[in-house]
């Protein structure tokens, strides 16, 4: 049996698809959802990153500030280049892409970002409201996690989930949103005893731990649903003579760039699993669309329009 491919480029369509009509909508009543993306220094991966998530604005009709810092700007620059993005009117949402240089004290930057604007959901004041069920701004990555199993009609109420990873940014974020599903959550990390036993449990299984192929066919139960967080570029020609040998596909792009994405997943769960998010296209494609959705509903909120959805 192969697993059922959970297309992440097909669902991040469709809603980018409502979003472009929802903004366009806007626009016809003057307003103009507006992101600003700010990149501290020159990091490859960040770069792609950011420049992604400024093309799509323009692609959905949104105003984008691209913002590029150079890595030896200051907590106390960062912090100004903050405040100055809080008070513009053009400016409803605020992303400054992660991780920040070692020598910038990025929990104090992350605070300062006004919570109405913090289109990534990381203030501590959206972490306790989503925490305890109200309305606010919600992590992207989590929420398209959600939203890849509500939209491949795949319930949460009452299954058993298992998050593998306790980040911030993605483990207790998706751990508390399934919670909120009325889902059964475990969390695992590191230091979890026992761990594919745990994992084994799982009607879904998260993996949000960011090391490459970490979780093998014996961790997974038979036809459970698996989602992948993770993106991770392999390059050791061994690792990938493991990973991919025999994908016609993979080896004509390792060999044309050296290197190839691979999830937290190995690609052999493919067998178990009953339902699977590929890395690319599964839930990368899905973190840039909420990010818009974000957007959209922080300039419907500023302005004391209800949420759309
Ligand atoms: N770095 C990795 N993931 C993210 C994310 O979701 N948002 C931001 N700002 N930075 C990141």
């Amino acid at each position: 049996m192969s697993a059922r491919i959970l297309d992440g480029n097909a669902i991040g369509a469709s809603i980018k698809a409502e979003l472009a009509e929802e903004v366009k909508a806007l626009r016809a009543i003057g307003v103009q959802p507006g992101l600003a993306a700010v990149l501290v220094g020159e990091d490859p991966a960040s770069q792609v990153y950011v420049r992604s998530k400024v093309k799509t604005c323009e692609q959905l009709g949104l105003y984008s500030a691209h913002i590029a810092p150079p890595a030896s700007i200051t907590t106390a620059e960062l912090l100004a280049l903050v405040a100055e993005l809080n008070a513009r009117d053009d400016i409803d949402g605020i992303l400054i892409q992660l991780p920040l240089p070692k020598h910038i004290d990025s929990k104090q930057i992350l605070r300062a970002i006004d919570p109405a604007k913090d289109v990534d959901g990381f203030h501590p004041v959206n972490v306790g409201l989503l925490s305890t069920q109200q309305p606010g701004l919600v992590p992207c990555t989590p929420a398209g996690c959600v939203e890849i199993l509500r939209r491949s009609n795949i319930p949460m109420e009452g299954k058993e989930v298992v998050v593998l990873g306790r980040s911030n940014i993605v483990g207790k974020p998706v751990a508390m949103l399934l919670m909120n599903e009325s889902a059964t959550v475990t969390v695992c990390h590191s230091r979890t005893h026992d761990l594919a036993a745990v994992c084994r449990r799982a009607d879904i299984l998260v993996a949000a731990i960011g090391k490459a192929a970490m979780v093998t066919p014996d961790m997974v139960r038979p036809g459970a649903t698996v989602i992948d967080v993770g993106i991770n570029r392999v390059t050791d020609p061994k690792l990938f003579e493991q990973l991919y040998a025999g994908d016609a596909a993979r080896e004509k792009q390792f060999a044309e760039k050296g290197s190839t994405l691979c999830g937290d997943v190995h690609p052999r769960v493919m067998e178990v699993a009953g339902a699977m998010t590929p890395v690319p296209g599964g839930v990368g494609p899905l973190t840039i669309a909420m990010l818009m959705y974000n957007t959209v509903l922080a300039a419907r909120l500023k302005r004391g329009m209800a949420p759309s959805r």
